[in-house]
């Protein structure tokens, strides 16, 4: 296997990042927007926020020198400070996390997940939050992830289109 190594994604990434986006999402479930329109909308978007030294958004990519081979990506969000217990003020959502089909089971995906986990750990996380797919629990298992029985989430997504939640903010 060709040195591979991984580094924060720049400017120059997102439109790579935005095609793997689309081959990991729509492989699984059916696209409801054109290719070329969703390429075009989450390039823009990444570009906006994978910046180098931008905050709450990090993204970590796999390069062998020629193209991408996967990523991941984490958002930080902060909590309101507390007077009490020293605790942390920042959680991190990990999510987009992807290695290429003809890359995986060679390690690359948990060389990916520790950067982004070393990092969250170094930067005084409280919680580190994800939605696994079925096939990756076992995998996030090995770092440690259970499913907690201390927050309740509200769904209102899996009942909208994307066009009436974009509207309601
Ligand atoms: C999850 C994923 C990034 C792991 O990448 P990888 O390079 O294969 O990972 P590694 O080689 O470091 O580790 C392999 C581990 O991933 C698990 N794995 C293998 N195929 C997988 C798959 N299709 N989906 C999820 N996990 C998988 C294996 O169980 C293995 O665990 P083990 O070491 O206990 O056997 C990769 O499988 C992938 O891109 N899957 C599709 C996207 C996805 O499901 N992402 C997670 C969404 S929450």
């Amino acid at each position: 296997m060709a040195l591979v190594r991984i580094r924060l994604s720049t400017s120059d990434d997102c439109s790579a990042l935005a095609e793997l986006r689309y081959r990991f999402r729509a492989q699984t479930e059916s696209a409801t927007e054109t290719k070329s329109v969703f390429l075009r909308r989450c390039t823009s978007w990444m570009k906006k926020r994978f910046r180098p030294g931008s905050c709450p958004w990090r993204c970590w990519v796999l390069d062998d020198g020629k193209r991408v081979l996967g990523h991941v990506c984490v958002q930080l969000f902060e909590k309101i400070p507390n007077p009490v217990n020293d605790e942390p003020e920042v959680h991190a959502y990990v999510t987009n996390f992807y290695v290429i089909p003809e890359m995986r089971n060679q390690g690359l995906g948990k060389r990916l997940l520790n950067k982004a986990l070393s990092w969250c750990r170094a930067r005084g996380t409280d919680a580190v939050i994800l939605w696994p797919s079925p096939a990756s629990k076992s995998l996030y298992r090995q770092y440690g992830f259970v499913a907690p029985s201390d927050i309740f989430e509200l769904r209102y997504g899996a009942l909208q289109p994307r066009s009436r939640r974009q509207a309601k903010g």
